[in-house]
């Protein structure tokens, strides 16, 4: 059967991995969520007091990262994987306003996106997969046969993660998410190492005034297109 990549980079709160989730069920490809590593090895990190910035922290998590095992686990009630480290199901725990505080300075460190990427690429070595982050288009899959790059207003993206924590329990205000949602934005494409950015054969797709249904028929078409074409070409 012929199997492509798909590549779904953009900002914070987008809407990314909801759609990823969809077309990898659809396509019967693997999804992989890059957001959920970043933010296990982080979780990681606030458990060991290796946050803060500083320079012994950061290297405190880099002499231990030889101790971070991920992987992720199909749960068959929900229909998709969740994130394990050691072992652990923290699918929970990496979701909360906490974890998001501080990930994108962990996402920073060089050690720990070679580490990720590296796992990365070894999970699409055989295509049939749908991957989302920040630089799947740009660095981890830069052949992806369909990149697309998700944008939408920062207060849209703001109000859904603030309905999405408080549905969950979380007590949050917007304002707060608000803030978070845009320091992200600002970390994610000033940083240093492989900074979010869209790639040049990437599809730009803002879904600010769009509802869920529209954006996956978009979606599945596009990838559908390649795939015959690809079949065509073989
Ligand atoms: O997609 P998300 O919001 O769960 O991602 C959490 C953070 O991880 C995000 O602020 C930036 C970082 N990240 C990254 O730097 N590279 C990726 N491929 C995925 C996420």
């Amino acid at each position: 059967m012929t199997k492509i990549t798909i590549a779904i980079d953009g900002y914070s709160s987008t809407g990314k991995s909801t759609i990823a989730k969809q077309l990898a069920k659809a396509l019967e490809y693997v999804y992989v969520d890059t957001g959920a590593m970043y933010r296990a090895v982080t979780l990681y990190a606030m458990r060991n007091g290796f946050v803060g910035g500083s320079k012994d922290s950061i290297s405190l998590l880099c002499d231990s990262l030889f101790k971070v095992k991920l992987h992720f686990g199909y749960n068959e009630a929900l229909g998709y994987s969740e994130m394990y480290l050691n072992d652990e199901n923290v699918e929970k725990e990496i979701r909360t306003l906490e974890v998001s505080k501080n990930v994108s300075r962990v996402a920073e460190i060089q050690e720990v996106r070679e580490m990720l990427v590296e796992q990365q690429k070894e999970m699409g070595k055989n295509k049939g997969i749908v991957m989302d982050g920040r630089d799947i288009g740009t660095v981890v899959f830069p052949d992806a046969e369909l990149k697309i790059f998700m944008t939408a207003s920062a207060d849209k993206r703001a109000y859904r993660r603030y309905k999405e924590l408080l549905d969950k329990g979380e007590k949050v205000t917007y304002e707060e998410v608000l803030k978070n949602v845009e320091s992200r934005d600002y970390i994610d494409s000033h940083r240093e190492f492989s900074p979010l950015r869209q790639a040049e054969d990437a599809v730009p797709f803002d879904n600010s005034d769009m509802g869920l249904d529209e954006q996956f028929d978009r979606m599945y078409n596009f990838a559908l297109r390649i795939i015959e074409k690809k079949k065509k070409d073989a």
